[in-house]
């Protein structure tokens, strides 16, 4: 079983970099926020015009759904590859930190709820007119996903404080 010095060793020339130049570092953070502004922003924009809508405008939602899906993947995609440049740029204190730990659970329950979100909405566009349970779920997801995010970024906030 390698070590977390060993784990960290191949990433000791990013480390030097990220630890040495202002610019690098700013870079890298300020990628990993907008990206979490443009992933989590359209994502709660679209939970919020669920939990508005009532049934009747199921399809419209949907259809509303499904057009978010390809934004937020790609912005979601931006925010892991800058959270892994963050996190191997000082590697050993980010393994060995519970709040690191804590963050990537939350993150994979957000991914977990995302695909069943689009599950649902899927289901929803297949199923019209939709039936009380499904636009439950439906609900219940747009709940899970608010909760979620504003769960992911305070600790990401929180492992800035206390890695
Ligand atoms: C939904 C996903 C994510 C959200 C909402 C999120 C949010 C945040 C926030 C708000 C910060 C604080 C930034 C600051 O104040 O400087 C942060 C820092 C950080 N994030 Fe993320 N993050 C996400 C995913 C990830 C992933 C997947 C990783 C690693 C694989 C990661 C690694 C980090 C690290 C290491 C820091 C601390 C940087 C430092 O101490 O300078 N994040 N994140």
């Amino acid at each position: 079983m390698p070590s977390i010095t060993d784990l960290a060793a191949p990433f000791a020339g990013w480390s030097a970099l990220y630890a040495d130049s202002t610019l690098v570092s700013t870079t890298v953070t300020t990628i990993h926020i907008l990206a979490l502004l443009g992933a989590g922003g359209l994502a709660i924009g679209a939970d919020r015009l669920t939990l508005r809508a009532t049934v009747p405008d199921a399809s419209r939602i949907a259809e509303e759904l499904r057009a978010v899906h390809r934004p937020v993947l790609v912005a979601l995609t931006v925010l892991f590859i800058s959270g892994l440049a963050l996190a191997t740029a000082d590697l050993e204190t980010f393994l060995a930190s519970p709040v690191f730990w804590v963050k990537l659970g939350l993150v994979t329950l957000l991914l977990a709820n995302g695909a069943g979100l689009a599950r649902t909405e899927s289901r929803v566009r297949a199923s019209l007119p939709v039936t009380d349970a499904l636009w439950r779920r439906l609900r219940m997801h747009a709940w899970v996903s608010l909760t979620l995010w504003a769960l992911v970024t305070v600790a990401g906030t929180v492992l800035v404080n206390a890695a």
